[in-house]
């Protein structure tokens, strides 16, 4: 497993999402993902699956700090007191005292960053999150949570694949030195269809969801594919044996234009133009 380190963090550089994983469905691909290596698991409050990533991670019965856990808060529960109750229920679903990252999973625009910001690094201070950082965030966002946040931001998870142009964003990011989380990596599995990734793949023995996590880690992103198929589960660790030339990262890259996104909810800010 390689790592991204951003402010003290160290990120497994491939990470289990998720997200629809329900019940035992969620507890099976959990265990069995750590069971074949996987060492860092993407969960939210939202999901209604903390429960289930506990009892998994409990069900592989390996060490809990070998395992990098990351969970988050919902745009409805920022103000302090909703943050505070918000994370103590997600504490209590995964059976865990603390999460390796905790992060503010969309902003709310009525709730100032100095009233959100700080329930965040509070969590932090008193030890129920070991990092903190934020998803969804633009470059004005990252700037204005940067000019109050008291604790390292440790990472932005954003969506990522082949079919978007995030580089402006992914620059912010990196300017405050943090680590870029890419949900969406295999663009929820609409990579089929005869494009370079394939062409690309079968150059390298490796499938179009290989190629596109080869290319967000070598854009230096952390992904997070979800899927609860072995299969599947194990071919999205095994992308740290092949390496993307760079006119096969170019080619990839120019897909980009496509500016295909999966992920608007009405909470959604303005996204940056690339
Ligand atoms: N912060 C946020 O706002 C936010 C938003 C969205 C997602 N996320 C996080 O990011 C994670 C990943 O995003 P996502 O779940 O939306 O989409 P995704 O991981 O891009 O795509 C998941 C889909 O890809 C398929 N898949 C997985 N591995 C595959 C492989 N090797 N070959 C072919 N198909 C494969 C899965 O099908 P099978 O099940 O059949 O394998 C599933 O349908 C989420 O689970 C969640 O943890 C965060």
């Amino acid at each position: 497993m390689q790592f991204v380190d951003a402010h003290g963090a160290h990120i497994p550089q491939i990470g289990l999402g998720t997200m629809t994983l329900k019940d035992d469905v969620c507890v099976k691909a959990v265990k069995a993902a750590l069971d074949m290596g996987y060492t860092h698991l993407d969960t939210a409050a939202f999901y209604a699956n903390e429960r289930e990533v506990g009892e998994g991670l409990r069900a592989w019965g390996g060490k809990r700090e070998d395992v990098f856990v990351t969970t988050k808060v919902r745009e409805n529960n920022l103000s302090p007191e909703n943050f505070n109750k918000s994370l103590d229920q997600s504490l209590t679903n995964l059976k865990l005292p603390y999460v390796d990252l905790l992060l503010i999973h969309w902003n709310n625009k009525d709730i100032p960053f100095s009233v959100s910001v700080a329930a965040l690094c509070a969590a932090k201070k008193d030890g129920r999150a070991k990092h903190v950082g934020v998803a969804n965030f633009t470059t004005t966002m990252l700037d204005e949570a940067w000019a109050v946040t008291t604790e390292p931001l440790v990472c932005n998870q954003i969506e990522m694949h082949p079919y978007i142009n995030q580089d402006t964003v992914v620059a912010a990011s990196e300017k405050h030195g943090m680590a870029v989380v890419a949900y969406c990596p295999i663009a929820r599995g609409k990579l089929e269809g005869g494009d370079a990734l394939e062409r690309i793949g079968e150059a390298h023995g490796k499938s179009a969801a290989q190629v596109s996590l080869r290319y967000l880690i070598q854009r230096g992103a952390v992904p997070i594919p979800r899927t609860a198929t072995p299969a599947h589960q194990k071919a999205n660790l095994d992308v740290f044996d092949f390496a993307l030339s760079d006119a096969e990262m170019a080619e990839v890259k120019k897909l980009n234009a496509a500016n295909m996104r999966l992920i608007t909810p009405p909470q959604s800010p303005v996204w940056d133009i690339p």
